[in-house]
């Protein structure tokens, strides 16, 4: 479906889904975010690129609440959650798909599941997501590919319902193949409308792909935003804050 960027801009203008203040954060006293304001509107995709070490994880993982927030402030739909723990987060549609993948390794990919199911959600929902999954339904976490444990990560994720979904890195390490089948999955979340997504990831091109805008991060501050479009009519932004150039259309 053709994505309107007036109304999405038109969104966040007025009401944004998640909304970050000058936002300064980091690990016990150590800063990492030097002052990040950013506005996200319900159902935009967002890729978030940048070198390595420059504060992507750290981001989300200040919007789950899993660093010290040392001034800024964080609203989701209009509601402070600076100072929530990551649970209550979690509870109000805050969903991360961490770098690390975790993944209970000792518990089965059935057993996994289960303890990421929220509200309505099903088993065979996830299955209907990752056909793989069913098929390894038996084994043990610590058993499954890298491309399996990725998905696992991802349907427990998903279980929980998030409103914003937050994936770090998802094809790091991953084939072709599983990477396009992922990619597939986020477009299909995505597409419903229902999913906020923000995407972290090196593949940059197919990040901006996937994105209705693109964020890059540069040392803990956002270097550069702009629409799909105009990240792919210049490969020199790419270039310069990532190191790698898109190909030409
Ligand atoms: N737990 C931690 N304690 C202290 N410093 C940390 C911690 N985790 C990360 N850092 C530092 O914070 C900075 C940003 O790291 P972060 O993991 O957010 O970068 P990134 O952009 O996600 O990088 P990558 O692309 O390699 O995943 C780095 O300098 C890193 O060393
Ligand atoms: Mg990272």
């Amino acid at each position: 479906m053709p994505v309107c960027a007036i109304c999405i801009w038109g969104r966040i203008m007025t009401e944004p889904l998640l909304s970050l203040k000058s936002v300064v954060a980091g690990y016990g006293r150590t800063q990492i975010l030097n002052g990040i304001s950013l506005d996200i509107a319900a159902g935009e995709r967002l890729a978030l690129i940048g070198r390595n070490g420059m504060g992507k994880t750290t981001l989300l993982a200040t919007i789950m609440g899993l660093t010290q927030l040392h001034s800024g402030s964080v609203t989701l739909n209009g509601a402070a959650i600076g100072a929530m723990p990551t649970h209550r987060r979690a509870g109000l549609g805050l969903g991360l798909v961490p770098q690390t993948r975790d993944i209970f390794k000792s518990l089965t990919v059935e057993e996994n599941i289960i303890a990421g199911l929220r509200g309505d959600a099903t088993l065979e929902e996830a299955y209907a997501l990752f056909p793989r999954l069913k098929e390894r339904r038996r084994n043990g976490g610590g058993q499954l590919s890298g491309g399996e444990q990725q998905m696992l990560a991802i349907a427990r994720t998903l279980m929980g319902r998030p409103s914003l979904l937050m994936l770090d890195e998802p094809l790091e390490g991953l084939a072709p193949v599983i990477c396009e089948m992922l990619m597939g999955v986020f477009e299909r979340l995505a597409a419903d409308g229902r999913t906020t997504i923000i995407l972290v990831e090196q593949h940059a091109e197919m990040a901006v792909a996937f994105a209705d805008r693109v964020v890059i991060l540069d040392t803990g501050k956002i270097a550069y935003q702009g629409s799909r479009a105009e990240v792919q009519a210049d490969p020199a932004i790419l270039d310069r804050f990532v190191g790698v150039g898109l190909s030409a259309a």
